[in-house]
């Protein structure tokens, strides 16, 4: 049987779809952006996604094929996302996926977007042969999600912490849309931090209650808010709304971005991944892990990379590359390989499901 997955990636903003060989080796990898659909309203618009999803679904499951130099026939299986996610977004890629797995007989594979940024990392693991050792903690980093996870041999997850609120992506793109700086808002921000003095501006974190491993950010959003509100600051965030459409330079930003307000951002930004690394360092001490892995869109973030490779962690850190931190298909075919493996396939009544969860 072929060993050759059809993963389709549908959950929010990127209509991805990818062909990826024994779990490891990526033929191909499409992503169609909605970047410059959603920007403008300063964050994703459900109804405009689904319909963005339902336009680019068949030309990036087409291409992919076409750059795997593969067809439909050579398929082991078809992987799709279930959720969690946008319900009308999910549906796209799952409904497709059913329909061409129901005329081509073959198996569908459902699969957690969650475990699917996990599977970003052990995929590249097997590629690059790092040594990642189990138990792990993953820390899953997002524009939905910021969610620390125990991840044993086998796949097996158990939830350690989540955030109460907002997820730490969902932060940034807050922030940077309150500041005239577009839609997503973590690139920005991490391509200009460097430029402001990170201790500039100090952001207390309420006590927990409860689970001490949650995470809250919405506090971090309102000091934000409070300081913007403090200044007067709409004649700087006018001439940063009216250049955020034009994909600007760094350049570009800084001409219409004054000090204090670098100093705001590289402070905001210092303070969100403190709260990610001391608690994802925690709960590995807590469950012993032999190591930690971060994914999703925010683990593309150059100082939270610098943070947690040079912090004199005991144990090693794993980050993906770049393209497989964000949105992508070729996780989720990853992701689906071991349940491939063993025969985990999905009736064609599978649904798709906006809350699915991987660990209670
Ligand atoms: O994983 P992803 O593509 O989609 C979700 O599953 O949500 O993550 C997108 C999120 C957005 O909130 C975006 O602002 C954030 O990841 N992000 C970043 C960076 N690149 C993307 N946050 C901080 N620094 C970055 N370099
Ligand atoms: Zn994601």
């Amino acid at each position: 049987m072929s060993s050759l997955i059809l993963g389709i990636e549908t959950s929010c903003d990127e209509t991805a779809a990818a062909v990826v060989a024994e779990g490891e080796r990526v033929l191909s990898s499409v992503v169609a952006s909605q970047i410059s659909t959603h920007g403008k309203y300063g964050g994703v618009v459900p109804e405009l996604a689904s319909r963005e999803h339902l336009r680019a679904i068949v030309t990036v499951v087409r291409e992919a094929l076409a750059n795997a130099n593969t067809e439909l026939e050579n398929l082991g299986a078809i992987a799709a996302t279930a959720g969690p996610g946008l319900v009308g977004s999910l549906l796209v890629g799952l409904t497709y996926a059913k329909s061409l797995c129901f005329a081509r007989g073959l198996p569908l594979i459902a699969v957690n977007h969650i475990e699917g940024h996990i599977h970003a990392v052990l995929l590249e693991a097997r590629q690059r042969s790092w040594a990642i050792e189990f138990p792990a903690v993953a820390l899953v980093v997002s524009g939905g999600h910021t969610h620390l996870f125990e991840v044993a041999e086998g796949f097996r997850y158990r939830l350690l912490g989540r955030t109460r609120d907002d997820a730490a992506g969902e932060a940034f793109d807050k922030v940077a849309k309150l500041l005239g700086f577009g839609y997503p808002g973590g690139p920005v921000i991490d391509r200009l931090a460097p430029y402001g003095n990170a201790a500039a501006v100090r952001f207390t974190f309420a006590k927990m209650k409860g689970n001490d491993l949650d995470f809250s950010f919405s506090g971090l959003k309102t000091a934000v808010l409070r300081w913007v509100e403090a200044r007067d600051m709409e004649a700087e965030i006018a001439a940063r709304r009216a250049l955020s459409g034009n994909r600007p330079s760094v350049e570009q930003w800084l001409a219409v971005t004054p000090q204090p307000t670098l100093d705001l951002l590289a402070s905001f930004q210092r303070a969100v991944i403190r709260e990610l690394l001391t608690r994802a360092v925690e709960s590995a001490q807590r469950i012993g892990a032999r190591s930690l892995i971060v994914s999703g869109g925010v683990a593309s973030n150059s100082a939270l990379r610098a943070a947690a490779q040079t912090g004199g962690l005991r144990f090693p850190v794993f980050f993906p590359s770049r393209a497989l931190c964000t949105d992508n298909a070729a996780m989720i075919a990853a992701a689906a390989f071991s349940k491939f493996a063993r025969g985990e396939f999905a009736g064609l009544d599978t649904k798709a499901q906006a809350n699915l969860t991987l660990a209670g």
